[in-house]
């Protein structure tokens, strides 16, 4: 008898949880920031929200959960990550596989009059050339008056050196906790992720993808992305939470 391997979606989406919440422990403060924008400025029962760089879709996941009548479309290249959030949303969500980088990804979406688009911890892989057209395209896929909203790691240019200290004491916590469950760095959740039978395979897809892309991180202070925001064509940007290193923005188009 043979047997069918089977994914416990559930399961992998806590322990991405985890594994991004000791890099961000606020991490659940800004997924909710977001979410009380596009409520009170889409004020409808139902908006559109493009999920850009979801992953595993925690971002839709939790969209559907507070706006139970909403639509996502979630994009992303990650074959494994893709595989998971398949495997744990609904007919709620359209699924779009393809690279921020290199793809005419806004010709693959369901629509082009999204109320909201929202990110989070994922633009920093993008160069800022290239950022800084994404951010046009964003605004093309958005409606008149709909928002753009990204949480990333963005230093107050304010307080440079401070920041180098904050972000030094932040790895060191990190790392502490590493001792106790490796599964909460990003190379162990990988290794315990290569284990899993259904998504093991998938790892050397995933590598031919990325190999070698992830080495440098565009990290500018967040007046840059206000900048691009603003060259892009939003008509209002700002910033809406900040978290020590890290803040997410708003832009109004
Ligand atoms: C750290 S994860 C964050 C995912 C999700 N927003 C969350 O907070 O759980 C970053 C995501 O960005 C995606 N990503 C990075 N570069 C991308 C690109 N060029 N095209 C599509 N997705 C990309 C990765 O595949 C990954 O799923």
């Amino acid at each position: 008898m043979t047997e069918t391997a089977t994914l416990d979606a559930a399961a992998w989406q806590a322990s991405w949880d985890r594994q991004q919440q000791s890099y961000m422990p606020d991490r659940e403060q800004r997924f909710a920031t977001m979410l009380d924008i596009v409520d009170a400025t889409i004020g409808a029962p139902a908006p559109a929200i493009l999920d850009l760089a979801g992953g595993t879709g925690s971002i839709s996941l939790r969209a559907l959960r507070r706006f139970p009548q909403a639509i996502t479309t979630l994009v992303d290249v990650d074959p494994v990550l893709l595989t998971i959030a398949r495997a744990s949303l609904d007919a709620r969500t359209t699924i779009v596989s393809t690279d921020l980088r290199t793809d005419p990804w806004t010709t693959t979406l369901p629509r082009r009059d999204y109320d909201a688009v929202l990110t989070a911890t994922a633009l920093h892989w993008i160069d800022g050339d290239r950022l800084a057209t994404l951010y046009r395209e964003i605004h093309s896929v958005l409606r008149p008056g709909g928002v753009f909203i990204n949480a990333d790691h963005m230093v107050d240019p304010g307080i440079t050196t401070l920041s180098q200290r904050i972000a030094d004491w932040e790895r060191h916590r990190r790392e502490a906790s590493y001792v106790s469950d490796p599964t909460l760095s990003w190379e162990g959740w990988w290794e315990h992720l290569a284990e899993d039978s259904v998504l093991g395979p998938l790892i050397e897809q995933r590598r031919q993808l990325f190999d070698g892309w992830h080495a440098v991180e565009f990290t500018p202070s967040h007046d840059w992305h206000l900048d691009a925001l603003r060259a892009a064509g939003f008509s209002e940007a700002g910033l809406v939470w900040r978290g020590l290193n890290d803040a997410a923005f708003a832009a109004v188009r």
